[in-house]
């Protein structure tokens, strides 16, 4: 039996989620280094050389905005990504309902149900409450399997943000079996 490994010289994350959530803050606070008041609806798509990320991979960051995109275009974009970061606001319940009601299955509707693009939640602004919003989003880990991991950050304190681009590398380069698997017997 031969086992093929493949390699992936880039990775593209993909930054999606509501309005408002901060997906363009968070991409610009890790690229500055620094949290800017006023943002464009859009970043640029930024390339990280690959000599300054913690897995030596080039990597590209792509940002979708609403106001700019249209659905064709969103799609295109989940057709192309290596991993998609699904951007919630820790401080409206809405944005993390829509995980579920429409950004999961939107994903799964473009890239087919079984898909192996590993998702990633990422709950921003954190710096603006004192709770965690890990309780209401860790179990959707067990209804889409996709779901690589979930992590809290702040664009504006910078609080994790290093962190996620870290861990969305690492989900594309060294993809985790479930950590659960159902059918498995003891
Ligand atoms: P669209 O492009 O319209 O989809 O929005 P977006 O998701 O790109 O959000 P954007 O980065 O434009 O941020 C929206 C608002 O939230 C701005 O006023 C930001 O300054 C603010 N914001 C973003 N991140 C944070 C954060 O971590 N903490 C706080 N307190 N505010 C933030
Ligand atoms: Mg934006």
């Amino acid at each position: 039996m031969y086992l093929r490994t493949q390699v992936r010289r880039d990775v593209r994350i993909l930054l999606v989620g509501e309005r408002d959530v901060g997906k363009t803050s968070v991409i610009l606070s890790l690229v500055s280094e620094e949290f800017a008041d006023v943002v464009p609806p859009r970043s640029e798509e930024i390339t990280i050389p690959a000599d300054v990320t913690p897995e030596l991979v080039p990597t590209h960051i792509v940002d979708y905005s609403a106001a700019e995109q249209g659905e064709t275009e969103l799609v295109e974009e989940v057709l192309k990504a290596h991993v998609i970061c699904v951007v919630y606001s820790v401080n409206d319940d809405d944005t993390i309902e829509r995980i579920s009601t429409y950004w999961l299955p939107f994903i799964r509707q473009t890239l087919g149900e079984h898909h192996k693009v590993p998702v990633i939640l990422v709950g921003n602004k954190i710096d603006l409450v004192d709770y965690s919003t890990m309780e209401l989003v860790v179990p959707l880990m067990s209804e889409f399997a996709e779901i690589e991991t979930c992590i809290e950050c702040s664009a504006k304190t910078l609080r994790n943000i290093s962190e996620l681009f870290f861990y969305a590398q690492k989900a594309v380069l060294h993809p985790t079996a479930p950590l659960y698997d159902s059918d498995k017997k003891e």
